[in-house]
């Protein structure tokens, strides 16, 4: 009998991204035994805090701090050696003990030190339609594994691999020039390319010293034994490569129909799907959000809730919740419980608005049309009153304020699916289960 006998719970954003996925993953962790990253790579950075400290992750998933969790790096991630290394670093845990918490891929694809130089160049050359790339190479990166010529972690442990790394980067170097950037103008992280590529393949060293694995043998097998398995997303719908604001998106599917692929699993093997949402919204980059707000308010928004980006620093545009957006992500990704962050931050304002459809072409929809370029979109919003509480002060679902749950209540109702969680602050803590 091959019979699937658990089912992989699938945790992903619905909005561009930053919803607070890190911080659930690690919240949710101690109720899994396996969590896994399916797509994405590290233009992710997803935050955890907890016992006064905070950490960052990128490539590894959200569930590395709990002691009784397996990590695994799925297939259809695509990893940069020399930030994974860093990463590992940057979690204060040895090596010894990442060793056997975290397992790798061998078709995960790597990101070279010449892909990000490639994305620099790319970026550079369209000018003011650029994408507003986080230029960690993730665009080069799949672009080879779409066009069957990318490295993968498998072929490091082969003879070949460094010859077919230098023909790989002599062809990234050609086509970079082509686009108006030499190799001796580009300066990742501030170094020049010979001493990043150096840092790279220490990382590389670090990785064979891993555990190496066909995860989607693992996560099946691993599956068919009952144990429950958490599969982690990076970026949010909206940057989704098919569904998102194309071009303005990231290079893979960040729906839920990624974890299928990007680690091995049947669909009829997914349970649930949390799907997680800001009480607000906010992109990095460039690319149409029409619930932007470029006053007072969207500027109070990013000050409380510190709206920087993770992995680049860059200010966040902030806006209102776009509830059609939202909807259009719950249906792309089947979404069977929500869960809403930072709705601490919205404490700040007397009234609160929400997005509930747009004007469009002298007419009102209710629904993301193709051509939802900047401008294009004019949002039609219904107010509520603010909550004006701190609500780290809760601790308990009864203690929320009614004008929050009046909020939650409407979103519910909107996109009819319940949420099942409330987040109130970065900290593990700051968090309400339904
Ligand atoms: P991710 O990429 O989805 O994991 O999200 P990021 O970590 O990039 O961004 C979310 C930010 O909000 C981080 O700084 C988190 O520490 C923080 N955060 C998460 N949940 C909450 C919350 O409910 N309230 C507040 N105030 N901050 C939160
Ligand atoms: P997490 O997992 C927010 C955005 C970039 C840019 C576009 C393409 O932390 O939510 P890329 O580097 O993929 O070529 O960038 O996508 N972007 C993100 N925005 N959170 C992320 O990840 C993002 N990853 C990529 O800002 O607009
Ligand atoms: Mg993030």
């Amino acid at each position: 009998m091959n019979a699937v006998i658990n089912k992989i719970d699938v945790l992903l954003g619905l909005q561009w991204g930053d919803e607070g996925k890190g911080k659930i993953v690690d919240y949710l962790t101690p109720g899994y035994r396996l969590v896994a990253r399916f797509q994405g790579g590290p233009n992710a950075g997803h935050t955890l805090e907890f016992e006064g400290k905070k950490y960052v992750l990128h490539t590894i998933p959200s569930g590395i701090f709990h002691k009784d969790s397996v990590n695994v790096i799925g297939n259809g991630v695509v990893l940069d050696p020399c930030i994974f290394h860093k990463e590992i670093i940057s979690t204060h845990i040895p090596l010894e003990i990442i060793s056997k918490r975290l397992l790798i891929s061998r078709k995960a694809h790597l990101i070279l030190p010449s892909h990000k130089l490639l994305d620099a160049a790319l970026e550079q050359s369209r000018g003011s339609a650029k994408i507003g790339s986080t230029l960690k190479g993730i665009g080069p990166a799949y672009t080879e594994k779409i066009a069957r010529t990318g490295l993968r972690i498998g072929n490091i442990e082969q003879s070949d691999f460094e010859q077919r790394y230098q023909q790989l980067k002599n062809n990234h170097i050609r086509l970079a020039a082509a686009h108006g950037l030499d190799i001796n103008d580009f300066k990742p992280d501030g170094l020049d390319f010979d001493a990043y590529e150096q840092k790279w393949f220490e990382g590389i060293g670090v990785i064979r010293s891993m555990s190496l694995v066909d995860s989607e043998v693992l996560v099946n097998s691993e599956l068919r034994k009952g144990v429950s398995i958490l599969a982690e997303g990076a970026q949010g719908s909206l940057l989704d490569i098919d569904f998102g604001s194309y071009p303005f998106v990231t290079s893979s599917n960040t729906v839920a129909a990624g974890a299928c692929t990007g680690l091995g699993i049947a669909p009829s093997a997914i349970g649930e799907v949390f799907g997680i949402f800001k009480a607000y919204c906010t992109r990095v980059g460039s690319g149409p959000f029409p619930t932007e707000l470029f006053d007072a308010d969207g500027d109070a928004m990013r000050n409380e809730g510190n709206e920087f980006g993770s992995t680049t620093g860059r200010p966040r545009r902030c806006g209102w919740l776009d509830l059609p957006a939202l909807k259009y992500a719950v249906m792309l990704n089947g979404v069977t419980k929500l869960i809403m962050t930072k709705a601490d931050v919205l404490s700040i304002f007397e009234n609160i608005k929400v997005c509930t459809a747009y004007r469009y072409n002298n007419t009102q929809i209710d629904y993301l049309p193709f051509d939802f370029d900047e401008g294009r979109l004019e949002p039609v919003y219904q107010s509520f009153p603010g909550w004006k509480k701190d609500l780290r002060l809760c601790d308990h679902e009864s203690n929320l304020p009614e004008e929050l749950k009046t909020f939650t209540r409407f979103v519910e109702e909107y996109v009819n699916v319940p949420v099942s969680i409330i987040s109130t602050g970065p900290d593990r803590a700051h968090t309400i289960a339904r």
